[in-house]
């Protein structure tokens, strides 16, 4: 294949649609053809402007790690491009008025990303583990009271992050049923069970702003210990921080902060459902605990893609993709490559994880991983040596979105000891 090759993404497969999530079976096996045969594709189909499709795990890492040359600002997710040129024309820009972490490059990125990154490591974490444990107790017992029985997705996964978040950034625990609605508007938006406003999330946004713009001014006129606090007052090269990427940045931490955990939460549910020599393993041997939730991670991948665009020709592989065009990093494509992990699409608590991406890679990479491991740690960690039986009472009901997926409905029967 010579430098100007363009192989087009054959037309009857489609891995980037948000319905296209909705069956995991068939979204797996076109990626895995598509790692095989055609690892580099360009897309170029309705509704979406062009872009390049990357499925292996060595390529998606390599443009993490060139942010230099592969760059967040001019577009960061697949949004359709009537939405796209609407934003454009309401506020200059195609990816709305927020700027948040993820929007932002080099050098500014790495200034406001030290604003809450010590958060959510070290000494930061540590002074949180006791309150997470407390409220992964108490989602354990609500597990007990529900008799054997419940919607795992919607009764739990959805709600235990969603409370952890809440609190670190001072939100009252009664909004929560609010920040949830907010939150599956914005971040899974092609599911038109979760978004029915149709408009890819602009309304939530801002009803979502209003509401996060006046906790920002109470904390800034009040400051307390939580996260928004720390935000509302913080300073960039000794000014204070704007309006406008103090509310970007909450609403950031508190929607990715829950809905990435809760598909992770009820994916890894899943995965013991379905796979019950795994959570035998887990229960002969707790150490296995984190290694089982990075596999998790890796298996679910909860985050289905970013984009970034190049600022100038990069050749990867035999191909080149020219300044100015995108590239779409899928995540549960670079998961499951054969390259990096035997059995991939096998849910196995103690393989070796190293190399997943779940988490993103490179000077984006996930804020709150650790955090994320953390919360699961906390919930399997107690459930997995209490669980006698466990097993699917109905199908699982995968959240149409192909940016952050889980289930909607994951109904399961179990005894506890
Ligand atoms: C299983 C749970 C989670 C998954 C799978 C996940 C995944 C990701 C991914 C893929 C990225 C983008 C990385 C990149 O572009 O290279 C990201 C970024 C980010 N995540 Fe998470 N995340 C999770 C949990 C959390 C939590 C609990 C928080 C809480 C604060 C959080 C906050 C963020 C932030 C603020 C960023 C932006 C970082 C930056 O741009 O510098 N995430 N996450």
């Amino acid at each position: 294949m010579n430098t100007a090759a363009r192989p087009s993404l054959p037309a009857h497969i489609d891995v980037f649609s948000p319905a296209v999530y909705a069956d995991e079976t068939r979204l797996h096996a076109d990626l895995a053809h598509l790692r095989r045969h055609q690892p580099i594709s360009w897309v170029d189909r309705e509704p979406y402007r062009p872009f390049w499709l990357i499925t292996r795990n060595e390529d998606v890492k390599l443009i993490g790690k060139n942010a230099d040359i592969f760059i967040n600002a001019p577009r960061l997710t697949l949004i359709p491009s009537a939405i796209e040129e609407a934003t454009l024309a309401r506020n200059g820009s195609r990816t709305g008025a927020s700027r948040t972490l993820l929007d932002m490059d080099a050098p500014e990125h790495a200034q406001y990303r030290e604003i809450a990154a010590r958060w959510f490591i070290g000494s930061g974490l540590r002074k949180l583990t006791a309150h997470i444990e407390t409220i992964a107790e108490n989602f354990v017992q609500r597990m007990v009271t529900a008799d054997g029985k419940c919607d795992f997705a919607s009764d739990i996964a959805v709600w235990y992050p969603l409370e952890i978040i809440a609190s670190l950034l001072g939100a009252p625990l009664e909004d929560a049923p609010f920040i949830l609605r907010m939150t599956q508007a914005l971040l899974a938006s092609g599911d038109p069970e979760l978004q029915q406003a149709g408009d890819y999330g602009a309304s939530a946004f801002m009803e979502f702003s209003g509401y996060l713009g006046k906790m920002l001014a109470e904390r800034q006129a009040r400051p307390t210990d939580d996260l928004t606090s720390a935000i509302a007052n913080a300073t960039i090269g000794g000014q204070p921080i704007g309006m406008v990427e103090a509310l970007s940045y909450v609403l950031l931490v508190i929607t990715a902060g829950h809905d990435t955990t809760s598909g992770a939460l009820a994916g890894g549910m899943l995965g013991f459902a379905t796979h019950p020599g795994e959570l035998a393993k887990l229960q002969a041997d707790p150490g296995l605990m984190r290694n089982a939730s990075n596999e998790i991670c890796r298996w679910v991948s909860p985050v289905r893609h970013f984009l970034r665009t190049a600022t100038e020709d990069f050749t990867l592989r035999d191909i080149t993709i020219r300044a100015g065009e995108s590239a779409l990093m899928i995540y549960p494509s670079a998961n499951r490559d054969e390259a990096v992990f035997d059995d991939p699409d096998v849910f196995r608590v103690d393989r070796n994880t190293s190399g997943h991406v779940a988490f993103g890679y490179g000077a984006h990479a996930c804020i709150g991983r650790q955090l994320a491991l953390l919360e699961m740690d906390a919930l399997f960690s107690r459930l997995a040596p209490r669980l006698q039986s466990l097993e699917l009472d109905g199908p699982p009901v995968p959240i149409a979105s192909n940016f952050v997926g889980g289930y909607r409905k994951l109904p399961i029967r179990y005894t506890l000891r």
